[in-house]
């Protein structure tokens, strides 16, 4: 029996992939490498010393998912793929719409169809837009403030009309908080497709002489330091976080959602300082306008993680951007060293036992 990995060659489905296979699972990748590179594949097999079954296919070809389901023993699903850019997604709604929800529900659609009926959704701590109070909980009111964050917003309350419909079904959405760092080879990492929107990306790629300094997006929010606050969480403990999450809907019935934070917020200029002390690189910055959209803070309570999965991360800032320098000293090309003239990838080999349906 194997679970499958949509999004498995992501930056958090390909670590999630590492710490199942160590588990003894067998996997199997779903991606249409869309945001990866199939190298990363490659290297979780080099890491964990075990081959697994990759699919090139793309979730809205119907035809192909069924083919995978067709062809092998699935019991379960861990479901990352999606599209993940919120600017992207306020000027592309529809590709947003398009790919992260009816690629959903095609997904649900044949699960439904093989009698498949355990999955974990990653969802997201945007689905809270601006909240009320912090730490966040998962009962807090949700609304999400831009395409991307409804896509999560909706298939959470797809997912919920599916388990309402069938008891049979067993959910767990998680809602991740900040994830950051890499696995602590250096092998596999973040490797974000140009400019980097996100905070530690940028921070990594100025500290290696990427890009010459870091906007800090405001210094007048109502936090410790006047920059916004976050929870960050090691990329490890989220992973482990979907095996714990796993376990739970291999033996239980219904949907359930769960915070994946550490319950810690950290300032912009937090990590900037705890960056520097480890990179012992100096990461130079300017304070500009707040960025359009931007929360002042927002961090997790990770309670019900903790009592109903038996979860808690335990991986520090220190730790996070010690993972996250190793990969960015090592990769400044993330998994493509070599740009072509147009800085596009170039194609990279397959991992072992790769198929296009
Ligand atoms: P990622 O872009 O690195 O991984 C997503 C993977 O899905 C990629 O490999 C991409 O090629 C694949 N994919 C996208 N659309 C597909 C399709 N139609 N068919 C097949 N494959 C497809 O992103 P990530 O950071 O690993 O995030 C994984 C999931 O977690 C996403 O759903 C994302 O929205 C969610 N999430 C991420 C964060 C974050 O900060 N990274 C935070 C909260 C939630
Ligand atoms: C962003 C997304 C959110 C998504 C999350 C995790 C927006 C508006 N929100 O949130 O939907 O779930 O990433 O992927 O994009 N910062 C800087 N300079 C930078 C980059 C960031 O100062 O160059 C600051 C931000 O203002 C924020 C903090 O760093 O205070 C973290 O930013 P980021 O990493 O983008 O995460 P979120 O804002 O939480």
């Amino acid at each position: 029996m194997a679970v499958l990995v949509t999004g498995g060659a992501g930056y958090i489905g390909s670590h999630t992939c590492i710490e199942l296979l160590n588990e003894g699972y067998e996997i199997i990748v779903l991606d249409n490498f869309t945001n990866s590179n199939p190298e990363s594949l490659k290297r979780v097999e080099e890491i964990t010393g075990k081959i697994f079954k990759t699919y090139e296919v793309d979730l809205l070809d119907k035809e192909s998912v069924k083919e995978v389901f067709e062809t092998n023993n699935i019991e379960s699903v861990l479901h990352f793929a999606g599209l993940k850019a919120v600017g992207e997604s306020v000027s592309l709604p529809l590709s947003y719409y398009q790919n992260n929800i009816t690629g959903t529900v095609i997904l649900c659609e044949i699960m439904q169809e093989y009698g498949v009926k355990n999955l974990v959704f990653s969802s997201s701590a945007t689905v809270y837009g601006t909240p009320d109070k912090v730490p966040i909980k998962e009962d807090s009111k949700l609304g999400a403030t831009n395409p991307y964050g409804r896509t999560k917003h909706m298939i959470e309350e797809i997912l919920r009309d599916v388990a309402f419909s069938d008891p049979s079904w067993s959910i767990a959405l998680l809602r991740y908080f900040n994830p950051i760092g890499a696995h602590v080879s250096g092998r596999i990492g973040e490797d974000p497709n140009g400019i980097p929107n996100n905070l530690m990306p940028y921070i990594s790629q100025v500290a290696a002489g990427k890009r010459q300094q870091l906007q800090i997006f405001g210094n007048d929010y109502p936090t410790k330091d006047g920059t916004g606050v976050r929870d960050y969480i090691h990329v490890v403990d989220l992973a482990v976080g979907h095996l714990k999450a796993l376990e739970k809907v291999q033996y239980t019935k219904g949907i359930d959602t769960f915070n994946l934070g550490t319950g810690i917020g950290y300032s912009v200029l937090e990590m900037v300082e705890t960056f520097e002390q480890v990179s012992g690189r100096t990461v130079p910055y300017s304070i500009t306008e707040r960025r359009s959209g931007d929360i002042s803070i927002c961090y997790a309570d990770p309670n019900k993680a903790r009592e109903q999965l038996n979860w808690q991360a335990t991986r520090g800032i220190e730790k996070m951007c010690e993972d996250t320098w190793r990969w960015q000293y090592h990769h400044p090309n993330g998994y493509d060293n070599k740009l072509n003239i147009n800085n596009e990838r170039t194609p990279v080999q397959h991992a072992a036992g790769f198929f296009n349906v």
